[in-house]
This record gives structure tokens, sequence and C-alpha cells, in this order.
């Protein structure tokens, strides 16, 4: 059998207090091989940045079992968490999020100077991550002076430059036009084996090229499919 990436158990997600309590997320079972791409479909407000947020430990669950890159993330203390989210995932935002008064080289290196490697060692892998996004003419640029295509290869790169177990990323081509968007799936999608890699989003080419689409419908999944294959039983 192949290796996780990750796996939780009965991983539910509430938000807010009182009456206007939430249950945004509600998963009995879902596990996830190493090195395939998975793609969250669904909705608006179906739980997608929600279940993301809870893989990449940006967020806790209310409760149920998450581990993810064989860590526990039900018990990792706070501190730990970001030692995990900084070492092994890589984030990748519909919104691009780079640092405007940074170079594109900058803003690669400057990830992996917070995870603690040297500068030397930063700019290293930077510019060879820049190289591979097809953009080395372009590493003395501001994200002012790129556009939204180059911008979002630019975080691809800073996603990629820890080496991460895991590539997560959130409506990644929704700032994008049609064509720019598919240059940056085959990207993201061009990882696979070496990363895995899960991605939120709306766009069909996307789910075209996954290796497994979870559809999420109010924070449940309600298909699990492997395109080309046989559709899965859904955990309900
Ligand atoms: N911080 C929050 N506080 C309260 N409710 C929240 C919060 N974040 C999300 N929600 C609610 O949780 C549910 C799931 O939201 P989530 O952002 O995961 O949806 P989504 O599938 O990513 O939607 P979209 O496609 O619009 O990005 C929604 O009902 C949303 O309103
Ligand atoms: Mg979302």
């Amino acid at each position: 059998m192949s290796q996780s990436i990750f796996e939780m158990r009965a991983v539910i997600k509430r938000y807010g207090v009182g009456v206007t309590r939430i249950e945004a997320l509600h998963i009995v079972e879902l596990d996830a091989a190493a090195g395939g791409v998975m793609v969250l479909a669904g909705p608006s407000g179906s739980g997608k940045s929600t279940l993301l947020h809870l893989i990449g430990g940006m967020d806790r669950a209310n409760s149920g079992e998450l581990y993810v890159a064989g860590n526990s993330l039900h018990s990792l203390s706070t501190a730990e968490l970001t030692v995990f989210r900084r070492h092994k995932v890589g984030f990748v935002f519909q919104a691009f999020n780079l640092m405007p008064n940074l170079t594109a080289l900058e803003n690669v290196m400057l990830a992996a100077e917070f995870a603690g490697l040297s500068s030397k060692e930063a700019k290293h892998r930077a510019s060879a991550l820049l190289e591979r996004v097809g953009l080395t003419k372009r590493a003395d640029h501001r994200p002012g002076q790129l556009s939204g295509g180059e911008q979002q290869r630019v975080a691809i790169a800073r996603a990629l430059v820890n080496r991460p177990a895991l590539v997560i990323a959130d409506e990644p081509t929704g700032n994008l036009d049609s064509k720019t968007g598919a240059a940056i799936i085959e990207l993201l999608t061009s990882l696979k084996g070496e990363q895995s890699v899960i991605i939120a989003s709306h766009d069909e080419r996307i789910a075209a090229a996954a290796d497994r689409v979870i559809h999420l419908a109010d924070g449940r999944i309600e298909r699990d499919e492997v395109p080309g294959g046989a559709p899965q039983k859904a955990s309900v």
C-alpha cells in the first residue's frame, strides 16, 4: 500500500459561538496517497478553504485526528505547529500574497531564511526555483512590476523553497485569465511525485489534471472521485 501524505478521522471544525455557531467541516474519514494531486471541489462555503487550513496547520480542528506528513497535528503545541507549517507545507494563495517591496528573488529567499537557511543557501535555492518557473529574467522585479501569472509563479517558487512534503493551493487561478491559469495548473501538477499537491478550485481543468477529486457540500464529502477510474465510496 502506498504511503499517505495525510489521514484524517472524525475531524470537525466549527466557527462562531452560541446560536451563530456553525459546523463548517465534518470529515468522517479521508486519506491521501503521497505524491499525488488532490483537488477539492464544491460550491462557495462548502468548506474547501477550511479543510486546506486544517491540513496545512494554519488552523485547528475542534475534534478528531489529523496526521500530515508523519505529524499528529491534533497533538502539536502552537509552537510545534508553526515549525510544522514552515518546514512541511508550501502555500499558494489566490491573491499571490507576495511582499510588495521585495524583489521576486528576495520574496523566495525570505521563506527559506525564515526556515533557518543561510542567505547564501537561500539565494542558491531561490535562483534555481525562479529558473524552474521561467522567471530568471524577472528575478530583480518587484511584484508590482510583474504580471499576475508571473507573480503566481514567484509564489509557487516560494512555496517550494523549503522542499515541503505538501503544497497547498487555494484557488490559485482565481485571479488569472484562462491561458495564464492553464500555465499555473501545469506548473502545479508537474510537482506530482516530488511533492503531494492539494488544490481547492472551481476550475474544471484542474479537476481534469488531478489524481483524485473530493467534492465537498456543506462541509461534508459528497463524492470522492478518481478521474478516469471507478468512483470511490464517499465517507459520509
Ligand atoms: N473565520 C470564520 N468565521 C466564521 N465562519 C467562517 C469562517 N471561515 C469560514 N467560515 C464559514 O465556514 C464555511 C466554509 O467556508 P470555507 O471558506 O471553507 O468555504 P470554501 O469552500 O472555501 O468557499 P469559497 O469557494 O467561497 O472559497 C462557510 O459557511 C463560511 O461562512
Ligand atoms: Mg475558499
